[in-house]
């Protein structure tokens, strides 16, 4: 009998606010819940897609896991670490093993730096290799992603946008992380450059075995590359399991919703930006109830009160709604 598998990172209800502070209790807003009750794992080595529309709590969700956003509580369990209390040691040891990959390749790198310098200082900061090493460690990480070792003397502005986000790649790859977030990271490029960034990361996880949050609105790259995905809406997952299961029968009305946006002819066009009718509400007024009654074509009255459904049944797939499996597309 073998072992059970161990996530690498396991977090359980995050919750993240904004808002909702102040000493006096007349001017204080109410707050805004960007993540409620988000629980989560990854497996070593996986790649978990988390998609929803803009607004969602993605990005938020994102650094809160890292920890390098604001987390208002919860638990998060990253290699055998409690994260969410950590020690600033602990804390190192987390950033000596994960990054972040950014939407904007240009602003994510420090214009006036040669791009040799912006890999060198994470690899000085982490301590990665002996400082008569750094050059040539810089210029295997410029290679791994695909760029000559010459370029280690460019200027950001120098650079495209796919050379650039090649770059932001290297430094993550730089600290040898088990766990990159990427978000958005190929949202900003020219599609056939978004393809070629989609085949570096898939090759470089062959080779490197890191597992990857990869955060993206566009569900057809989602397909391509993760193993999972989980589905948000104001806030919360509506929505996870294995990708091909939630793609070829979903169990969220919302899901479906986006599924159905994807025109069937072309599957590899992205998703329009707004697929729904109509604009989530606003996370500080939430609606009783399923968050997305309002706007679910199978609504039924007992949505609209009470507590959101949760996740469920236990399994790899799971949604949070009451809907039996075979209603959900219309
Ligand atoms: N620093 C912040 N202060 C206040 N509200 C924020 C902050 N960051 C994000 N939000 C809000 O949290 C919600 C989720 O945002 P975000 O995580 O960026 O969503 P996504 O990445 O899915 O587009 C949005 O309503 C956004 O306006
Ligand atoms: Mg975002």
């Amino acid at each position: 009998m073998s072992a059970k598998p161990v996530p690498l990172l396991e977090a359980t209800g995050l919750n993240v606010h904004f808002g909702g502070k102040g000493l006096i209790p007349a001017l204080r807003t109410p707050p805004l819940r960007a993540v409620n009750d988000v629980s989560l794992s990854v497996m070593p080595g996986e790649t978990l897609g988390l998609v929803g529309e803009s607004g969602s709590g993605k990005s938020t969700l994102g650094r809160a896991i890292l920890r390098l956003g604001e987390l208002t509580s919860g638990e998060i369990n990253f290699d055998g670490v409690d994260i969410a209390r950590a020690t600033l040691g602990d804390l190192s040891q987390l950033r000596r093993q994960s990054a972040m990959i950014f939407q904007d390749p240009y602003g994510a790198l420090n214009p006036r730096m040669r791009v040799g310098d912006a890999i060198a200082e994470v690899l000085r900061v982490h301590r990665k290799v002996p400082p008569e090493w750094v050059a040539d460690r810089v210029a295997k990480l410029l290679n791994l992603v695909g760029l000559d070792a010459g370029y280690a003397r460019s200027r950001p502005l120098d650079l495209s946008g796919g050379q650039c986000q090649r770059v932001g790649i290297a430094r993550a790859l730089a600290v040898e992380p088990k766990l990159i977030v990427a978000d958005e990271c190929v949202a900003a490029l020219d599609v056939s450059i978004q393809g070629q960034i989609i085949n570096l990361l898939m090759d470089l996880r062959e080779q490197i075995g890191m597992a990857i949050i990869f955060i993206a609105h566009d569900l057809a790259i989602v397909r391509r590359l993760c193993d999972r995905v989980a589905v948000m809406y104001l806030g919360r997952i509506v929505e996870t399991g294995p990708t091909e299961q939630v793609f070829t029968t979903p169990r969220h009305p919302y899901t479906a919703s986006l599924l159905s946006a994807i025109p069937d002819i072309d599957p590899d066009r992205g998703l329009p930006e707004n697929p729904l009718a109509g604009e989530p509400p606003s996370p500080i007024a939430l609606p009783s109830g399923c968050a997305f009654h309002p706007r679910c074509p199978k609504a039924l009255p007992v949505c609209s009160t009470g507590e959101p459904p949760q996740l469920g049944p236990d399994g790899p797939h799971r949604a949070a709604c009451i809907l039996p499996p075979g209603e959900i597309r219309s």
